[in-house]
């Protein structure tokens, strides 16, 4: 696992846009892992620049995302399907076919396994992106005493419905169950770049950059086991944690 610094969560989204770029160039049906949340959304915001641009051709990408909700369907716009199109792939040249995001409704634990077999389904990913939950949790495996390596229902813990009350009119409209990636599959994918900004992820951070040790309690802290995982963190959240380059 590698840590890069930057001067700002600007310039960390650039970086990061830099690097989907170019793996998309290098590889035109390349197979994207994608995440939703707060953080990547200037990342997207790139992505489609550098798409209208004519700098980055989205025509033949594969696209799994991480996780969605359970319980609200691809409609409803606080769903992880919603999210996607709107904040990325209405805007960009990819055909929505090839983009998978796990369905919300009906029989939750087969759209699990449907997940699962889009995780493997042609290979690996080349990049997985991801955001980290200020408990650590990476996609929607929250801290626990374990961990699990496949797709699969999770409950999401206080601290992650608490974190994501603020996209709902209210707290209690949150879900309380999604569908997630397990950590297998996350491990899988041939790179994994992770983003964090803001000084709620501080202790999640923490755990991560600063010490060798693997804990179910963050697990954000797996990926340090990955040879080819980034950690892409901004100068205020590495002063913040203590983190000298
Ligand atoms: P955020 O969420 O990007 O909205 O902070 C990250 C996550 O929960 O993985």
């Amino acid at each position: 696992m590698k840590v890069i610094v930057t001067g700002s969560y600007d310039e960390s989204c650039a970086v990061v846009a830099g690097m989907i770029r170019d793996l998309v160039n290098e590889k035109p049906a390349c197979k994207l892992g994608l995440a939703t949340g707060g953080t990547p959304v200037p990342i997207y915001k790139k992505l489609i620049e550098m798409n209208k641009a004519g700098e980055v051709d989205f025509s033949q990408v594969h696209t799994v995302n991480l996780d969605e909700y359970c319980g609200i369907p691809g409609t409803h716009d606080q769903s992880y399907r919603y999210f996607m199109d709107t904040n990325l792939f209405n805007h960009i040249n990819i055909d929505k076919a090839n983009t998978y995001v796990a369905k919300g409704m009906g029989d939750f634990e087969a759209n699990a396994a449907e997940l699962e077999s889009k995780v493997r389904e042609g290979g690996a990913a080349d990049l997985q992106l991801l955001g980290i939950g200020n408990n650590g949790h990476i996609a929607f495996n929250e801290a626990s005493d374990h961990l699990i390596s496949v797709a699969h229902i999770e409950t999401l813990t206080e601290s992650t419905i608490n974190a994501n009350a603020r996209f709902f009119e209210k707290k209690e409209d949150v879900p309380t169950k999604a569908i997630t990636m397990g950590m297998g599959d996350i491990m899988a994918a041939k790179c994994v770049v992770l983003v964090a900004t803001g000084l709620a992820k501080v202790p999640a951070i923490k755990g991560l950059v600063m010490d060798d040790v693997i804990t179910t309690q963050n697990p954000s802290t797996m990926l340090k086991m990955h040879e080819n995982a980034v950690v892409v963190i901004d100068k205020e959240l590495a002063d913040a944690v203590g983190y000298k380059a």
